[in-house]
Parts: C-alpha cells; structure tokens; sequence
C-alpha cells in the first residue's frame, strides 16, 4: 500500500462544497489501486482572514511544505474584497503560495468531451476534438513585479513592472517541449514580441532552446492578440501552448469555453517539490451553498495529482474515464445542462463519478 500525504485547502465559495466530491473519488480509486491518503485539512483565503486574520497563514504554508500534494478548493469571494491588496485572498495567499512553493508552472488542459461538444457557445463543428494543454509561466512576469505609485509633472502614476530572465523562460519553455514529446509534438508559443521586450526575449529563448534540444518538435509563434482569435478560429490545430503568466491567465479563461464550461478544467501548478491542484474556475460565491457547482473540476484536478505527483497514470486514467461515462448517461450539473438531460446537485455529481468508478 503506497501511503500520500494530502494538504486539503477547501477555501471560499463553492470550494467547501466541491473539495469533498473531490476527495471521495480519490478514496474509491485509492481502494481500487492500492493507495491510501492522508489528509490534513488547513484554512486559506476568506475562511483564513476570517478565522486567523490573514489570508495564508504560516501553520498552511507549513502544512503544504511537507505534504506530497496539495488539494484547493477556491479563494476569495465580495465580502473580502474591499481589503487592502495584500490582506485579499487571491494576491494575499494564492500568489505567495506558488512563490513559496516554486511552482512556476500552471498546467490546464482545454478538452472537449464529445458528450459536451453542444455546451459550448461556439459551433460544435469547429470546438469538437479539440485536445489542448496550455502551460502558463506562473511565479514571474507581470504579476511579481516592482509595483508602485508616484507623481510627477504630469500627476499621478502607477507601474507594474514586467520581468523576465532567460532561466525562467526556459524552464517554463522545456516543460512545455518535453509535454510536447508526450503529445502530439507541436508547441505554439505566445508573445507580443512586435511591443515588448520581454516578449523579444522570450522568442529568442524559445526560439533558441528548440534548435538546440527540441528540433523534433514543431514549434509555432503567434502574438497574443492573434492567439486569442486562433483559439476560436482553430481550436483543433493546438497542441501544447506556452505562454508568459498574464497572457496565460487570460488565455486559460478563453480556452475554457471551448469545453463547455470552466467547471468542467482542472488545474495543476507544478514545479517545485509539493504541487498544487485546483479547479480552474473560481469560489463561484453567487452559488456557493445551492449544490449546483460542478465538482468534476476538482474531480479531474485529482485525477491530475495522480498523473504528475504520484505517477499512477492507470488510476488518473479511471477518472477520467468514470466522469466521461456519467456525462455519456446524460447527467448534467447547471453549468453543462442542455435539453433532454438530467439535472443534478454537486454531490450526486460526485456520487455518479463513485458509482462509475
Ligand atoms: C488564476 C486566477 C488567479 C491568477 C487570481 C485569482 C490571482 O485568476 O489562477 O488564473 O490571476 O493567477
Ligand atoms: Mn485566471
């Protein structure tokens, strides 16, 4: 019996309600492939400020730091909103704890499950098959740059600065290459190389990097703003995307829809020694409480933990396979309902995917 240490970070909103579902279906699958999992459960965001007064608070950092994996539900929600920026739950423990925790990649798949091909907005003709990986950079750029305000001349200003060295770009870059090698051997990487010198130096590195270690896989360039319009044009012709973090977290949210719905995306920041799985969407707090969340994010999130932190493809797989099933015998949460289907609550969802497994 392989024995796993899992920090569980339920969170704000809806996280309370899905990280369970979550949980459920890693205990069946832990029986069905000899694993067993301990978790620890530990407060982050809203609940966090709420019960301790900030938003990351040591004793889950620490937790996390010595666990094999980490579950998170969401963060974050209007009551904490009004905070100052450091106290908010996104930029005051999300943000640190993939810092913390080195995880400078984010992992999010974009899959069309032939059952939800209709749920999307866009045409089925043109979303069907789509089978895309985006690696966003995720511990530099943008979003852990200088930041500041000032006044001059000309009034009053503020700067986020945009950083990037070559170490990080091509880390971020290898993974994206190696993935590539698993898959379907094509890497499209995006930049706005036509502006900014960050993005000139990410082309170079990129460009770089696959002469020298990579010529066997395809490589694309495209600039952000046509990236974004090539999602919708051609979903189909991606393979693995890598991009900087704020393109990444922009392009994640478009790549969404093309699913159906973002309930349906799991998440994985990988990197350092503990990694992080979540669902891609947010705490959903208009919801939280209903039972209407989808909890096959988080489901497929932990299918994700048992594929890259714990090497139990066969398990992951089942999963996979188990929510695929549901979804063909026409069970649908509010989010991926469509006419002719079954409407069920968050934990009958969870339930179904136990059934199936
Ligand atoms: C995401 C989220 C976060 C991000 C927010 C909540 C800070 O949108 O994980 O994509 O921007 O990275
Ligand atoms: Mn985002």
């Amino acid at each position: 019996m392989k024995e796993y240490k899992i920090a569980v970070l339920p969170g704000d909103g809806i996280g309370p309600e899905i990280v369970p579902e979550a949980i459920k279906v890693l205990n069946k699958v832990g029986q069905l492939f000899g694993l067993s999992f301990d978790y620890e459960e530990a407060l982050i965001g809203g609940a966090a400020i709420d019960a301790v007064g900030e938003p990351l608070p040591e004793a889950t950092l620490e937790l996390c730091k010595r666990s094999d994996a980490i579950l998170l539900g969401a963060v974050g929600g209007p009551k904490w909103d009004n905070l100052p920026v450091e106290k908010r739950p996104e930029a005051g423990a999300l943000l640190p704890l993939r810092k913390a925790l080195g995880l400078y990649a984010n992992v999010r798949p974009s899959v069309v499950y032939e059952e939800l091909a209709n749920a999307s907005t866009l045409k089925k003709e043109v979303v069907a098959g789509t089978d895309l990986l985006t690696i966003r950079e995720l511990t530099g750029g943008i979003y852990f740059g200088a930041k500041y305000r000032g006044e001059d001349e000309k009034g009053e200003f503020a700067v986020d600065e945009n950083k990037y060295y070559v170490s990080e770009i091509e880390r971020i870059c290898r993974l994206a290459f190696e993935v590539a090698r698993t898959r379907r051997k094509k890497v499209t990487s995006v930049d706005k190389a036509n502006v900014l010198e960050t993005s000139r130096l990410w082309r170079e590195t990129v460009t770089a990097l696959h002469e020298r270690e990579f010529s066997d896989i395809r490589l694309e360039h495209l600039y952000v703003d046509n990236a974004a319009m090539q999602l919708i044009l051609r979903p189909t012709s991606f393979d693995v995307m890598v991009t900087e973090n704020m393109f990444g977290d922009i392009l994640t949210d478009q790549a969404s829809v093309l699913t159906g719905s973002i309930g349906m995306l799991g998440s994985a920041s990988i990197g350092g020694k503990v990694a992080l799985y979540e669902p891609a969407h947010g705490s959903a707090p208009d919801i939280a409480g209903l039972g209407k969340a989808n909890p096959l994010a988080t489901i497929l999130s932990g299918a994700m933990m048992l594929k890259y932190s714990f090497k139990e493809l066969e398990a992951a797989e089942k999963i996979e396979h188990a929510v695929k099933k549901v979804l063909a015998a026409g069970y649908r949460t509010p989010d991926i309902m469509e006419k002719g289907k079954i409407l069920v609550t968050t934990k009958q969802m969870g339930d179904l995917v136990l059934a199936a497994l």
